[in-house]
C-alpha cells in the first residue's frame, strides 16, 4: 500500500516496522523501503505518518499503523521493530508498550544514541521477557540514514540471524562489503557508536585547530582555507569531515555577503555522546586524551563568562607569523594526520577495555571495516586500520603496527613545528598539542609516575613497586621514622 490516505492494512504483511518519524526515522523507512521490503511505519502523532506517506509513499511499500497494536498486526513474525525516538524516557516508554504487546522471539530494535548502559539494562529486562532487544548504533546523519549509513548492532547472535541481512543491505558498502556486523551481545553496539561519536567530537576539534591555525597563523581568508582543505581531501587526510569542512568554509552568509564561518556563534554545542565516552574511558582507566581535549574545548568555547572576564588578558611576547606559508600548511596537514592516529589509537584502546569488562568480545578490526563507510568519521585511513588489527588482532596500539609508525615518523618534525609555532603565536591547540603529549609519554622510558608513588607512599604508606622486584610485589619506606624500606 503507498497512498497517503490509506488508514491501515491489517492484511499487509511488513519484513520491518519503524517507529519514530522524525527526519532519521523516515529516512531509514525509506532505506527499507527502496530496497524492496514492506515497512510497517508508526508515530505517537498520526500527522508524521501522513507527511511520510504524502511525500514519499510512491518510493516503495509503507503500510502505516495508527496505534501499537494496529502497527504490530502488519508486521511478519518474528516481528522487527525499529524505534526511532529521541534516546532517554521517550525510548523506555516505546520499549514498554511495544513489549506488553509483542510476543516471544520478536525483536525491538533501538537505533537512537542510547547509553550503552541503559541498552545492558534493557537488554536484560526485555530478555526476560521472552522477547530480543537489540541496542543499535547508527551513524551518518539524515543522508546516511537514507542513502546507507554505518550500522554497528549489539544484542543476542541469533536475532542477528533474522536481522542482519536486512540491515546489511541498506547500509552503506565499501568494496562490495557491508558497513554492518553483528558487534557483540547487550550494549556493545551503543557502545562502539559512542566511542565513535567521541572520536567524531576528536576529528572536529583537530580540523577546527587547523583552520585556527591557517586563520590566525598565515592569515588565510575562510575561502582560502576551504581550497586548503579541498587539497588534503586528496591525500591521506581523505575523509568525509575533511571534505565537508571545505563545503563549509566556502559558503557565504545570504545576509552579509561573508563567509557563514565567521558569523556563526563560536560557541560548539553537544548531546553528550562525546562526554559519555570520556566519562567510561575515565571508569576504565583509559586515556582518551584527545577526546577528552575536544569535549572540553566545546565546553570552554560555551564559557561565555570567563570567556568575556578574560579578553585582553597579557599574552606576552608573541612570535613572528610563519615565512614560508606552504612549509606551514604542509605542517600542518601533518600535524592534524598525526594528531587524528592517536585519537583513533585512544578509541581503539577504549574499544578493546569495554570489551573486556564487559565481556562482549568485539572484534576492534571489525569496526574499522563497517566505520570505512556511511558514518561520520569515514576516512580512507580506516583501511589501514583494518590491516593492522588484521595482522595483529592484540595490537597494543595503533601507534606501533608499521604503517602508523612510518606515518608518524612521516610527521613528527612538522607536528613538534606546529605545536611550537601556536604557542609561541598564543594560538590554542589543545588537541595537537595533548596528542603529541600523549605520543611523547607513552614513547618514553622513565616517567615521573615514579615520583608520584614517592610522593603517595610518603604521605598516606600507599606502597610502590621496585624496577628490581617482582612487580607485584609492595613497599614501603618508614618515612617518619629511620627511611628504612619494608616489603609489605
Ligand atoms: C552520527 C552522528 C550523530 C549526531 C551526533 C552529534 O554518527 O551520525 O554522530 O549521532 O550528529 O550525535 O552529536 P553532538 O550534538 O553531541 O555533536
Amino acid at each position: 500500500m503507498t497512498s497517503s490516505d490509506s488508514k491501515s492494512d491489517t492484511t499487509a504483511t511488513a519484513q520491518i516496522g519503524v517507529t519514530g518519524l522524525a527526519v532519521m526515522g523516515s529516512n531509514i523507512a525509506r532505506n527499507f523501503a527502496h530496497h524492496g521490503y514492506t515497512v510497517a511505519v508508526h508515530n505517537r502523532t498520526t500527522a508524521k505518518i501522513d507527511a511520510l506517506l504524502e511525500a514519499h509513499g510512491s518510493e516503495g511499500n509503507f503500510v502505516r499503523g495508527n496505534t501499537i497494536p494496529e502497527f504490530l498486526a502488519t508486521l511478519e513474525k518474528p516481528r522487527r521493530v525499529l524505534i526511532m525516538v529521541k534516546a532517554g524516557d521517550p525510548t523506555d516508554a516505546v520499549i514498554n508498550e511495544l513489549a506488553d504487546a509483542m510476543e516471544e522471539g520478536d525483536i525491538i530494535i533501538d537505533g537512537g544514541n542510547s547509553l550503552f548502559t541503559d541498552t545492558i539494562r534493557r537488554e536484560k529486562a526485555i530478555r526476560e521477557r521472552g522477547l530480543h532487544y537489540v541496542g543499535a548504533g547508527i551513524s551518518g546523519g539524515e543522508e546516511g540514514a537514507l542513502n546507507g549509513p554505518s550500522i554497528m548492532p549489539g544484542g543476542p547472535k541469533e536475532s542477528y540471524e533474522s536481522l542482519g541481512p536486512l540491515l546489511e543491505e541498506i547500509s552503506a558498502h565499501v568494496d562490495g562489503v557491508p558497513c554492518c556486523t553483528h558487534i557483540g551481545p547487550d550494549g556493545s553496539g551503543h557502545f562502539v557508536k559512542m566511542v565513535h561519536n567521541g572520536i567524531e567530537y576528536s576529528d572536529m576539534q583537530l580540523i577546527g585547530e587547523a583552520y585556527q591555525l591557517l586563520r590566525d597563523g598565515l592569515g588565510k581568508s575562510a575561502p582560502e582555507i576551504a581550497d586548503v582543505f579541498r587539497d588534503w581531501n586528496e591525500g591521506d587526510l581523505d575523509s568525509y569531515l575533511i571534505e565537508i569542512t571545505a563545503e563549509v568554509l566556502k559558503q557565504t552568509d545570504a545576509k552579509t555577503g561573508k563567509p557563514l564561518v565567521d558569523v556563526i556563534l563560536d560557541e560548539a554545542e553537544q548531546k553528550g555522546t562525546g562526554r559519555w565516552t570520556v566519562k567510561s574511558a575515565l571508569d576504565l582507566g583509559i586515556p582518551v586524551t584527545g577526546i577528552a581535549e575536544a569535549v572540553f574545548a566545546r565546553a570552554l568555547s560555551g564559557s561565555v563568562t570567563q570567556r568575556k572576564a578574560t579578553v585582553g588578558l597579557a599574552s606576552g611576547d608573541l612570535g613572528g607569523k610563519p615565512t614560508d606559508a606552504d612549509r606551514f600548511v604542509d605542517d600542518v596537514s601533518k600535524a592534524l594526520y598525526a594528531s587524528k592516529i592517536v585519537a583513533y589509537a585512544q578509541g581503539f584502546n577504549q574499544i578493546q577495555a569495554g570489551s573486556k569488562e564487559y565481556d562482549w568480545g568485539i572484534t576492534p578490526g571489525d569496526m574499522a571495516t563497517i566505520w570505512r563507510g556511511g558514518c561520520i568519521i569515514r576516512a580512507k585511513f580506516l583501511n589501514r586500520i583494518k590491516e593492522a588489527f588484521d595482522d595483529e588482532p592484540e595490537l597494543a596500539t595503533l601507534l606501533v603496527a608499521p604503517y602508523f609508525r612510518e606515518a608518524i615518523e612521516a610527521a613528527i618534525d612538522s607536528w613538534r613545528r606546529v605545536v611550537i609555532t601556536a604557542t609561541q603565536l598564543g594560538i590554542p591547540v589543545p588537541g595537537f598539542s595533548s596528542a603529541l603529549s600523549y605520543y611523547d609519554a607513552l614513547r618514553t622510558e622513565r616517567l615521573p609516575a615514579a615520583l608520584t608513588q614517592g610522593l603517595r607512599d610518603f604521605f598516606g604508606a600507599h606502597t610502590y613497586g621496585r624496577i628490581d622486584a617482582d612487580p607485584a610485589a609492595r613497599f614501603h619506606t618508614l618515612w617518619s621514622a629511620d627511611r628504612t624500606e619494608v616489603e609489605i
